[in-house]
């Protein structure tokens, strides 16, 4: 008869190996230990549990409109209600997604009278939103790319490290936030990416960066294309928020493009997440500006290869909206305004915390939260005051003290306001 020995709640037989639960089943993963929560999950969580009716969560980073509620794209209710009377099928979609949602994903990167997008160049392909085309393209290079070494800004959007890791790749950090000044670390950034040995990616986001909100001026963006050309680097762009900076598609790509006016052929991640309020439909595409339209042939075929036994191709409904709206020149326009709206509101968001903050009579220079830009505000509040808004004012942020800026409306700016000052004076 087999010997039973405990193991925490599990009852583990000496012989033969088999583990078994105190109710008999067979345990296969006792040695899967518990993982941390995850940290943005983790906020949502705790401000569920809050009765407080002033609380605010300001941890996800979802938008809301000014009653605080999600917002659905009007553009977006017409689309989908123009592809329901087409009474489309629901067949596969090819490896690469929806051609009339690639080719539009690429126009909107590049522009159509792009030389990238005249001379076929791109490889551009439907993923699973940013986060697939990001992993995507951390496959394709952890497999084509001899150096395996990808950098990061610091800090970065919390996912770009595991993506890159899972992939097999190695991830360092450059500098890029200035805790002193709240702003981009010019010097320090500059002084990092030139010493990154040659033929290594480096990771930008295009605008808007997250957590910090901080972009680099264009003068620094041109600084850094030189210093990627020297060094020989692979810029990877990862745009999160096409238009959702700015409100301006075109501006919120500029740097992208300077990049790829200046030669580089760089790796690009887009996300129709926040731009079109997709969230959960998980609208993305992944592009590779290659040398000719001959490469880039070969380099899809092999983008194919690496999808095909990830997801075999991406869904259908949300690639569908995306196409629509891009393809239909009033929805378009109608969209671009939406955008707007969206960008204009988080601006003034902004404006009316900063100003308020002064209302309250803080004498700290909050001019950060007005310079800085997108979703996200890094407020430079340390841990304990971080914990001190929570505990005090049901306010929830990250750790790091970043909030949501999309999470702020008129109805709570005061709030906001008021408890940032009583834990920061
Ligand atoms: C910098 C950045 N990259 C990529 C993503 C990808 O998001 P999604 O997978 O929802 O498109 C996000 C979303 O928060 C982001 O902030």
């Amino acid at each position: 008869m087999a010997m039973f020995q405990r193991i925490g709640s599990v009852l583990r037989t000496s012989a033969p190996a088999r583990i078994t639960s105190v109710c008999g089943h067979h345990c296969w993963w006792s040695n899967v230990e518990m993982g941390p929560p995850d940290a943005i999950l983790g906020v949502t969580e705790a401000f569920k549990r809050d009765a407080n009716p002033k609380k605010m969560n300001l941890g996800a980073g979802a938008y809301r409109d000014d009653a605080g509620k999600p917002y659905v794209l009007p553009s977006v209710r017409k689309a989908e209600e123009k592809i329901v009377g087409q009474k489309l099928d629901k067949e596969y979609l090819g490896i690469t997604g929806l051609p009339a949602f690639f080719k539009a994903a690429a126009d909107l990167a590049f522009l159509p009278d792009s030389d990238v997008i005249k001379e076929k160049r791109n490889v551009t392909v439907q993923t699973i939103s940013g986060t697939g085309s990001l992993r995507v393209g951390a496959n394709f290079l952890a497999k084509y790319l001899d150096a395996k070494t990808v950098w990061l800004p610091t800090p970065s959007w919390g996912n770009h490290t595991p993506i890159f890791k899972h992939a097999g790749l190695d991830v360092k950090a450059y500098r890029y936030y200035d805790s002193g000044t709240c702003g981009f670390d010019s010097a320090g950034a500059l002084e990092d990416l030139s010493k990154i040995p040659e033929n290594n990616i480096v990771l930008f986001h295009a605008c808007a960066h997250n957590p910090t909100g901080v972009d680099p001026s264009f003068e620094d963006w041109q600084k850094m294309a030189e210093i990627c050309k020297q060094r020989n680097l692979l810029p990877y762009f990862d745009m999160a928020y096409q238009g959702f900076a700015s409100g301006d598609t075109d501006r919120d790509a500029k740097a992208m493009r300077y990049f790829v006016s200046e030669g580089h052929n760089i790796l690009l991640s887009q996300s129709f997440a926040k731009n079109m309020g997709l969230y959960g439909e998980r609208v993305g595409a992944f592009t590779i500006v290659c040398a000719d339209e001959e490469e880039a042939k070969r380099v899809e075929s092999q983008v194919k290869i690496i999808i095909r036994p990830m997801y075999s191709n991406p869904p259908l409904h949300g690639a569908r909206i995306a196409s629509t709206i891009m393809g239909d020149a009033d929805l378009r326009a109608q969209w671009l305004l939406e955008v707007k709206s969206m960008a204009d509101r988080i601006i003034s968001m902004r404006t009316q915390l900063a100003n308020n903050l002064k209302k309250e009579g803080s004498t700290h220079n909050w001019q950060h939260i007005t310079d800085q830009i997108g979703m996200f505000c890094f407020t430079g509040l340390k841990p304990e005051q971080v914990e001190k808004l929570t505990n005090d004012f049901s306010v929830y942020l990250t750790k790091d003290g970043r909030i949501s800026v999309a999470g702020v409306s008129s109805a709570n700016v005061e709030y906001l306001a008021h408890a940032m000052h009583q834990v920061t004076k």
